[in-house]
């Protein structure tokens, strides 16, 4: 019945009818979550559902429960709802709405349809604290309506944090201030790589927006009043060629002739910044501006696939190298990082990096706050775990909502291993191999929505779900997941994503309109995979292996950097 299934859940006899006299009660300190209740119930019921006394649907606080957790008892009299915090309630209030008719997700008035709920008992809180969501506004921007459409369906599923990865080398999506031209030259590119081939072609057609500061507040806001925190992200030391674009003097030295635009291919991209002290005032700088609008306690600040060519390569960073006594690449970035790390912890906000955040070969390159997302796998949640530092989980092969859903020719645009509902389904972000002390580092889980293919909301839609439904439960639930169990819950529930009008995968694959014919992907099998992930993970897993493998680094870094996540080894030159 409900999705994510609830801790409890017992069934009586009869039902409650909301109808036209019907009020909602809740005390000063529920005004937010009531006055979402009834702006949710309002469009379809057309009922007034006013605020007063005695009203059939009751809101209450209670100590007693977590502050996410909640009960929800409807009797033939009335519903009532208690939370431990404001979220609980909140989260009550969604389980109220899929306990009514599908329709009452639809906006409009909708007649003849008795607005009746079961008589049921719920008890509910979630196992994880961390249940989130990444998306990529940076490969394709999403306008601020569509990510509060987002909002609203994350919100729906449960799910309480949204990290948004603002920054990339194919676009700058935060006004800075200080810094306008990130957003007048980083914000759009000329034109994007049609598929994920190193030969496919552009697709000569220009692409950008961005978010200004009073956009995201907005978004912040409107993210809060849904329980969602959201977690920003800039992006560096790699991935940075939008901000190279706007500010040369961020980048590696080159010719003033041959001036870097902002980048119209996928992949990783050899144009980094340089790590002058100018450079690291920048980002600070940058990330001043952001802590400013984001109250979120973890700032985002990327660190992955950073390739290390242009700093090998680059004459200056090879005598900045010097200066600061470090030997490697790998300790530059490292280096930086701490900078990054240090300025945050200054202001009281912890640093929230993918993985690579642990390599680098120095002992505790980074402040004990920082907190690790784990996507290669899960050896980084292991060892960062391991190592006192809080994780979240977002294995690849698990959580990355951009790979393909079935191993059909029609997927459209298919990058990585299959990833299917029920591969989602079984994601458990806490590792077999840690104990149970080292296991509370793990906060929770997210899933990861990379669009460099997805150029549109809709496409969101087609590839986030129904797997997003799988991993809210997997990031909820508390319990045995039963997955044929889930499975039938599900069908109920795509009827409630029929009335919102998402635009799901339906399990009989792509319809036609989804489908993306001609346009190359890059599918990899799990052997392809994996054999692209062992030298990474090993730098990881075992510190032994990290300064074996820094010193042979020349040839490491320059394998890594021929790939990408989407390449995993296949022969590029094709
Ligand atoms: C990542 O997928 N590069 C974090």
């Amino acid at each position: 019945m409900l999705l994510p299934r609830p801790t409890t859940l017992s069934i009586g006899e009869g039902e409650f009818e909301l109808t036209r006299i019907a009020r909602i009660t809740a005390p000063a300190e529920l005004a937010g979550a009531a006055s979402w209740l009834q702006g949710a119930l309002r469009p379809a019921t057309g009922f007034p559902l006013e605020m007063g006394p005695d009203g059939g649907i009751e809101l209450e606080w209670n100590p007693q429960l977590a502050p996410e957790g909640y009960t929800l008892d409807v009797t033939p009299e009335g519903v009532h709802i208690a939370g431990g915090g404001p979220a609980g309630v909140f989260y009550g209030c969604q389980s109220l709405l899929q306990l009514l008719p599908p329709q009452i997700y639809r906006k409009g008035r909708v007649l003849d349809v008795p607005w009746v709920v079961p008589v049921v008992s719920i008890q509910d809180a979630p196992r994880f604290g961390w249940r989130g969501i990444m998306l990529d506004v940076a490969r394709h921007f999403m306008p601020k309506h569509d990510i509060m459409r987002f909002i609203d369906l994350m919100a729906m599923h449960r799910l309480n944090t949204l990290h948004l990865h603002l920054t990339d080398d194919q676009g700058w999506r935060v006004e800075i201030k200080r810094y306008p031209k990130l957003t007048e030259v980083g914000s759009w590119r000329r034109e994007s790589q049609l598929g994920a081939a190193s030969y496919s072609r552009g697709d000569s057609r220009p692409h950008g927006g961005f978010y200004t500061q009073d956009d995201l507040r907005e978004i912040v806001s409107y993210a809060m009043d849904r329980a969602i925190n959201v977690v920003p992200e800039i992006e560096s030391p790699g991935h940075t060629q939008a901000a190279i674009a706007a500010y040369p003097e961020l980048g590696l030295a080159r010719e003033e002739s041959d001036p870097l635009g902002v980048w119209t291919r996928w992949g990783m991209d050899d144009n980094v910044i340089n790590l002058e002290e100018s450079t690291v005032e920048f980002f600070t700088n940058v990330l001043d501006e952001v802590i400013e609008v984001f109250p979120s306690p973890f700032i985002g600040i990327g660190g992955d696939e950073c390739p290390k060519n242009g700093w090998l390569l680059d004459e200056r960073t090879q005598q900045r190298k010097a200066e600061l006594g470090l030997s490697t690449e790998d300790e530059l970035q490292a280096w930086f990082i701490r900078r990054l790390d240090d300025h945050l912890s200054r202001r009281g906000r912890r640093l929230y990096g993918w993985d690579e955040i642990l390599e680098g070969g120095l002992a505790g390159s980074v402040s004990q706050g920082a907190t690790v997302a784990s996507w290669r796998g899960m050896t980084g949640a292991i060892a960062a775990a391991r190592a006192g530092h809080d994780v979240v989980a977002c294995p690849d092969d698990q959580a990355y909502l951009d790979y393909r859903q079935s191993d059909r020719s029609d997927e459209p645009i298919p990058v990585g291993t299959v990833l299917t509902i029920a591969d989602a389904y079984r994601f458990d972000p806490v590792p077999a191999e840690l104990d149970s002390e080292d296991a509370h580092h793990v906060l929770g889980g997210q899933g990861n929505i990379w669009t460099e293919h997805m150029d549109s909301p809709r496409t969101v839609d087609y590839f986030a779900f129904p797997r997003m439904c799988a991993l809210a439960e997997a990031l909820w639930l508390d319990g045995e997941r039963d997955y044929d169990e889930f499975a039938g819950r599900l069908d109920q529930h795509l009827t409630r994503l029929d009335a919102l009008g998402v635009e799901y995968r339906r399990s009989s694959g792509p319809l036609p309109w989804q489908q993306r014919p001609g346009v190359t992907g890059r599918p990899v099998t799990p052997q392809q995979r994996a054999a692209y992930f062992a030298p990474l993970t090993a730098r990881i897993a075992d510190s032994e292996s990290r300064v074996a493998a820094t010193t042979g680094q020349t040839a490491a870094v320059a394998e890594t950097s021929r790939s990408s996540l989407t390449d995993f080894g296949i022969d590029t030159s094709l």
